[in-house]
């Protein structure tokens, strides 16, 4: 067990879940994600306030239940959310060039007298949770108030692409929702687009020559085919309008 200079142990990295089924994604090259492992797929959507604040997520329309399934990662499938052969006619390019460094191992700490936020900027799938309350840094930097702490944990845990996590600053470790292993597909009517794949519950994420990512609570999966931090998401669904046909949008 490995601590870090606060004590925190490294190797609970971030809200890293422990695999609780065989449910895992393989990242096919320059081709779809295989999902297995009855993991289920569902809708969700991104519930703003007046402001156009991201406060909330709304559950939507749940897929039929299958043991596998391929999902589009190439963005032009015409049967989204499933792969349907477009990345080959094509010639997608799915290089990853994520790294597989560990969330702790990158991490900028902002250190606050109630509880400790943890930020890996370029993991940001810019759902915007992180502004209300004035700002999880803002809130993290000057509170010691214990509800603060629960607001900032649930601003954290809305945080769809695991950026940001809220540590307590007693028991160093994170504080994270409980989440099934599953797989939302993200919808953004605020923004007008659809939005990544948001892997919860510790589900394994695997590159095709077997390498794998670090198990975490909370990911977001590229499916718009855009972005430049593949397999995660950075963001570019927004400003090249990904849509998958979601009638909600
Ligand atoms: S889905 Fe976000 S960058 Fe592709």
């Amino acid at each position: 067990m490995i601590k870090n200079k606060k004590g925190y142990v490294a190797d609970q990295a971030a809200g890293k879940a422990e695999e609780k089924r065989s449910g895992k994604i393989l990242i096919s090259n320059n081709g779809p994600y295989i999902v297995s492992g009855g993991l289920p797929l569902a809708k969700e959507y991104i519930v703003t306030d007046d402001d156009g604040i991201s406060t909330e997520w709304k559950k939507g329309e749940s897929y039929p239940e299958q043991d596998t399934y391929a999902l589009c990662r190439c963005g032009g499938s015409k049967s989204k959310p499933y792969c349907d052969g477009t990345h080959v006619n094509e010639s997608f390019d799915g290089t990853e060039t994520a790294t597989k460094k560990k969330y702790m191992a990158r991490a900028e700490r902002i250190e606050g007298p109630g509880f400790t936020l943890t930020d890996v900027q370029d993991l940001c799938a810019v759902a915007r949770f992180c502004h209300q309350a004035g700002g999880i840094w803002r809130l993290t930097a000057e509170s010691d108030d214990p509800n603060d702490k629960k607001v900032a944990a649930r601003i954290a845990g809305q945080c769809s692409s695991g950026r940001l996590v809220i540590w307590d600053n007693e028991t160093g470790k994170p504080i994270e929702p409980e989440f099934e292993p599953s797989v939302s597909l993200t919808e953004d009517q605020e923004k007008e687009c659809s939005g990544p794949l948001w892997v919860k519950g510790g589900v394994p994420i695997e590159s095709e020559n077997g390498t794998k990512y670090e198990v975490r609570n909370r990911v977001t999966l590229c499916r718009c085919g855009q972005s430049e931090n593949k397999p995660y998401c950075d963001g570019t669904h927004i400003s090249c309008h990904f849509n998958d046909g979601d009638p909600e949008l």
